[in-house]
């Protein structure tokens, strides 16, 4: 059985994130979806808050599973019988710091393989921080993420429903 982890932050998960998982779900038995707890980034969703919106969104693939993560990345791979981790490449800006990952990874952990998947050029663009950006500014996020989650994202970072400039 191939085991493959897709890790990240997504805080919060978005329809490129979405993409990867169900592609991946696709080539691997089974994905386990990671999210990072102790990130050195600070992060606008709790772990409980990321880990619940990606159940609502992709809870129901058979053989996904999300889980939280501490730590090393190669660690929860091993912990979870994994032997590659997936990651998504959007553009060339991406490359470098993912290169410089998946060869670290390589290097403490060479039973684990990191595998990227090409983004679907409509997803391009998209991330989570552009996503929070335009939530923040009480704009229009649902070409961005699943309609499921789309009202928490916005009553969590623009609580108080004024559009931006409104006194
Ligand atoms: O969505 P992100 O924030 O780009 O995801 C980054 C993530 C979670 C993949 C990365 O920060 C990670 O793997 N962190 C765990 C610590 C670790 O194992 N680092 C790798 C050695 S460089």
């Amino acid at each position: 059985m191939k085991i493959a982890v897709y890790p990240g932050s997504f805080d919060p998960v978005t329809l490129g994130h979405l993409d990867v998982i169900k592609r991946a779900a696709t080539i691997f038995d089974k994905l386990i979806v990671g999210v990072l707890v102790n990130s050195a980034k600070t992060s606008a969703f709790s772990p409980n808050e990321r880990v619940d919106m990606l159940r609502r969104v992709a809870g129901e693939l058979e053989n996904v599973e999300i889980r939280h993560f501490n730590g090393l990345l190669v660690d929860f791979c091993r912990e979870n019988g994994a032997s590659v981790i997936v990651k998504g490449l959007r553009a060339v800006s991406d490359f470098e710091y993912e290169f410089q990952m998946a060869l670290t990874n390589r290097k403490i952990a060479n039973d684990v393989d990191t595998v990227f998947l090409t983004t679907t050029p409509e997803y391009m663009y998209l991330s989570s921080s552009i996503v929070r950006e335009v939530a923040r500014y009480g704009g229009d996020i649902s070409d961005f993420v699943s309609s499921e989650i789309e009202d928490e994202i916005k009553s969590k970072l623009f609580p108080r429903g004024e559009k931006a400039g409104e006194m």
